[in-house]
């Protein structure tokens, strides 16, 4: 991927397909009372979660996202070998080095594309999209996968109660390309505060050189202050979102679909009561796959594409929030196939404790 001096105007940017995968493994509330002290009462109330996906065995998580992108590109009517551009969020990858967009890239056949992965957590696809956004309206790329894939079960403490529950494995992805006529990306929205990056973080546990002296070991799980980031993250959404608003001249009103990150139902309930968005116009699957991370916002607009919830031309809002702390939001107009309607029946309201 290069660029030429007269390359560089702005060009429209469109996204024109989406694909996601989970893993076969379903581990529903009653396993995960079989491995901490809960109920199936307390996590659907608390949370909204009846269900989640975990890796297995030799799964690997490069290959849900490799799933995910050629759903993807099918979608978009393109050929991996088009994509000048792979951005793929993440924090679990099942690698160190290469980045997971090396392996994504040899798997669709791109050879031309530049590509990295980008950690934000639970932000990291928004961001990540956001990225993308910016390289085609420079000129830069043409057309553009973009991924959120993460396996927290890979860096989950199996017996603390207060994390295990919410996760589950996944991966989502997208395809961007650049308009000379058409503009669909009507704002974006992004912020960091690394003053409350202890209220949710999981470290490596490292060694020094053998002569030297060692670290003191660390916990390599996932830890968090959960009541911190629900009270962060009921603050900061519905601020975050009416910025996005603001910045593209529009209102509440105009947003047809809103594409939370998936991390509890109070949190979409809560967004409910402060911005007056209703359930009807928010995607929620958190029911089946727990919070999946990176995957959650491509999972989910995966899902209300194909079930028909969103269809061509319809505004979509996405906000994704987490570690960091941060949260970000991207405002676009969708512009790949429309789906025929299935009738889908949202979780049940129970619980809706803020
Ligand atoms: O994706 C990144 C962003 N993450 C989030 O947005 C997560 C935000 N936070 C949350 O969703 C919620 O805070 C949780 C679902 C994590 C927890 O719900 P909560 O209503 O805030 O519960 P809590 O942490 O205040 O804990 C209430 C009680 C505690 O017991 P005590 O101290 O009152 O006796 C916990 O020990 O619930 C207990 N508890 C559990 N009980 C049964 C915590 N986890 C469990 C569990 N089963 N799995």
């Amino acid at each position: 991927m290069s660029n030429s001096k007269q390359e560089r105007k702005q060009y429209g940017v469109k996204i024109i397909g989406v694909g996601s995968s989970v893993p076969p493994t379903v581990l529903s509330n009653d396993d995960m009372a079989k491995m901490v002290e809960t109920t199936d009462e307390w996590i659907q109330t608390r949370t909204g979660i009846r269900s989640r996906h975990v890796l297995s065995g030799d799964e690997m998580l490069t290959d849900l996202g490799i799933e995910a992108a050629k759903q993807a590109l099918v979608m978009a009517g393109i050929d991996g070998s088009d994509i000048d551009l792979i951005i793929v969020a993440t924090t679990t990858p099942d690698e160190r080095y290469p980045a997971m967009a090396s392996r994504i890239q040899t798997a669709i056949g791109s050879t031309k594309s530049f590509g990295f992965d980008l950690a934000l957590a639970c932000t990291g696809f928004v961001a990540a999209l956001i990225t993308a956004e910016q390289f085609i309206r420079s000129g830069m790329a043409k057309k553009a996968l973009v991924l959120g894939a993460d396996a927290h079960s890979r860096v989950m403490d199996w017996s603390d109660r207060n994390t295990c529950v919410l996760f589950g494995d996944a991966a989502g992805a997208v395809v961007l390309e650049a308009s000379e006529d058409f503009d669909g990306f009507l704002a974006n929205d992004g912020n960091l505060d690394g003053s409350k990056a202890d209220e949710l973080h999981a470290d490596y546990n490292l060694v020094n050189c053998p002569i030297l002296p060692q670290p003191t070991p660390r916990n390599p799980y996932v830890q968090m202050n959960g009541r911190e980031v629900f009270k962060f993250a009921v603050g900061v959404v519905p601020s975050s979102i009416r910025q996005t608003l603001e910045n593209a001249g529009e209102t509440l009103e105009d947003i047809d679909t809103l594409v939370l990150h998936q991390a509890n139902i109070r949190i979409m309930d809560a967004m409910n009561e402060r911005l007056g968005i209703p359930r009807e116009k928010m995607v929620i699957n958190l029911d089946k796959y727990g919070n999946t991370s990176a995957a959650s916002v491509p999972l989910a607009l995966d899902e209300a594409v194909r079930n028909g919830q969103i269809q061509n031309g319809n505004r979509v809002m996405t906000c994704g929030f987490g570690g960091g702390l941060a949260w970000a939001s991207s405002y676009f107009i969708w512009s790949g196939p429309s789906f025929e309607k299935i009738a889908y029946i949202q979780p049940a309201q129970e619980g809706g404790r803020a």
